[in-house]
């Protein structure tokens, strides 16, 4: 591309900025005055392509402190399964805060909660509270080291699994696809964890049973998000099949990491979708109904680490926060309501986000335009270059910036998908908002090649 052409598409994206810095004046002002305290604005991915602040939300929208109203496609980053401020969980919560929301001493929100998790899946008899999903899968992995007495947790090439040093490894992109080796995510992780105590396996690929095998002896546990967020779809079964063949073969447990699926692929989770059972799983998002939460549950030997139950060598967990009032009265609030009527909901979810991807799909194939769109159910990711997706290790990352212009140039249209461009729709979303999703996704795709992109 040549330097003129160049100069061309940043006026043309200047303009679309310019447009969006025009109606969201109080964004922009605390954009530029308001933040300087803050040494990072919530979490990197939220990278928006244009900063906006927002006031308020309900069902399918958003609100900027401008009074702008957009379609939301972030429900939180999963948790809002039913749309923005749902009715079940707004009552739930109020008719809490009038009782008070914080004591120290449990409730009884925490056993009534447990009941309908354990209720929605086989593979659990018991349950316990923290306050994220990062916190659940560091728990998780502690109780597995403890069970087992084995140090090496394996994690996936492309998964995500939180915050905390253990789970902050990845695939090293110079290692080969189906041997990867692990480094860190960012500074201030010592390399031991990587070398030493985590191991990388291959998804979607079937020698990451052989390397289970060669490495059952040090192996607590193997974890996996059934459904990976990056690479979003459901043909997963005969993978999933094989390796909780494999894990029960190598006395390896296996964890499913529902912290995004979980009460959002089936109200079972992918435990329901693939009719699998787990030794461990871990939830959040859904299950909290917007408040803060994470969970771990499973097998009744597992938990008992927990406990120190039957001679289980203990493990130490707690938190100020943890299995709070409010947060209980929102999980048990959505989950009641979801397992009420999860024949309508599930289906609707399955079948809107399934017709979303196809016309996108279509659109894109007839007018030969690289992207896909990925979705398992009613999460979806637009994936720009690449035909054969089996790990997000094979997106071509040359994109990267045409993926950044499309969703400035689709919040112009006042669709928002934050900067990890994983995208949700929610049962708040009607048919007819998913037809004004797919035509602003399709007048972004006309408004990239009008301006050159395509
Ligand atoms: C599969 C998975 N596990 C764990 C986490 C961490 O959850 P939290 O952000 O609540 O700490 C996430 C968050 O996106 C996730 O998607």
């Amino acid at each position: 591309m040549g330097v003129a052409q160049t100069d061309n598409l940043r006026e043309k994206s200047q303009a679309v900025r310019q447009k969006l810095i025009g109606r969201t004046k109080n964004c922009e002002k605390v954009a530029s005055s308001g933040q300087k305290v803050l040494a990072q604005e919530v979490v990197q991915t939220v990278d928006l392509p244009h900063q906006i602040y927002i006031d308020s939300a309900e069902g399918p929208y958003l609100t900027d402190i401008d009074g702008n109203q957009y379609i939301d496609l972030t429900a939180g980053f999963g948790p809002n399964i039913l749309g923005n401020k749902p009715e079940p969980v707004e009552r739930a919560l109020a008719s809490q805060i009038k009782k008070g929301w914080h004591f120290g001493i449990p409730g009884d929100g925490q056993a009534q909660l447990a009941e309908l998790i354990k209720d929605s899946a086989p593979a659990i008899d018991e349950v316990m509270f923290c306050n994220s999903g990062s916190e659940a899968t560091m728990f998780a992995f502690r109780a597995a080291r403890a069970f087992t007495g084995k140090k090496v947790v394996a994690l996936f090439d492309g998964s995500y699994h939180g915050i905390h040093d253990y789970a902050l490894i990845r695939a090293d992109m110079k290692s080969e696809r189906s041997t990867p080796s692990s480094i860190t995510l960012g500074a201030g992780i010592p390399d031991q964890v990587s070398q030493e105590l985590m191991m990388m396996l291959p998804y979607r690929d079937e020698n990451s049973f052989e390397l289970i095998r060669k490495h059952q002896e040090n192996l607590a546990m193997v974890v996996i998000e059934p459904v990976q967020s990056s690479n979003p779809r459901l043909d997963n079964q005969e993978f999933l099949d094989g390796l909780r063949e494999v894990c029960t073969e190598c006395n390896v447990l296996l964890m499913f990491d529902e912290v995004i699926t979980g009460f959002r692929i089936e109200y079972g989770g992918c435990q329901e979708y693939y009719n699998i059972e787990p030794d461990l799983v871990t939830y959040g998002k859904a299950a909290g109904g917007g408040m803060p939460i994470g969970i771990v549950a499973g097998s009744k030997k597992v938990m008992n680490t927990f406990s120190g139950a039957d001679d289980t060598p203990a493990i130490f967990a707690g938190g100020t926060f943890s299995g709070n009032p409010l947060t209980m009265a929102g999980g048990i609030g959505i989950l009641e309501y979801l397992k009420e009527n999860k024949d309508l909901i599930y289906p609707y979810l399955h079948e809107q986000g399934d017709r979303l991807s196809k016309e996108i799909n279509d659109y894109c194939k007839s007018n030969n335009i690289p992207a896909q769109m990925m979705n398992a159910g009613s999460m979806m990711h637009l994936i720009f270059g690449g035909e054969n997706i089996d790990s997000s290790r094979d997106i071509d990352r040359s994109h990267y910036k045409l993926e950044r212009e499309f969703y400035l140039h689709l919040l112009g249209h006042n669709v928002l998908v934050p900067g990890i461009h994983l995208a949700f729709i929610s049962y708040a979303h009607t048919p007819k908002i998913i037809d004004q999703v797919i035509e602003a996704f399709k007048n972004t795709f006309e408004d990239l090649r009008a301006d050159g992109y395509l």
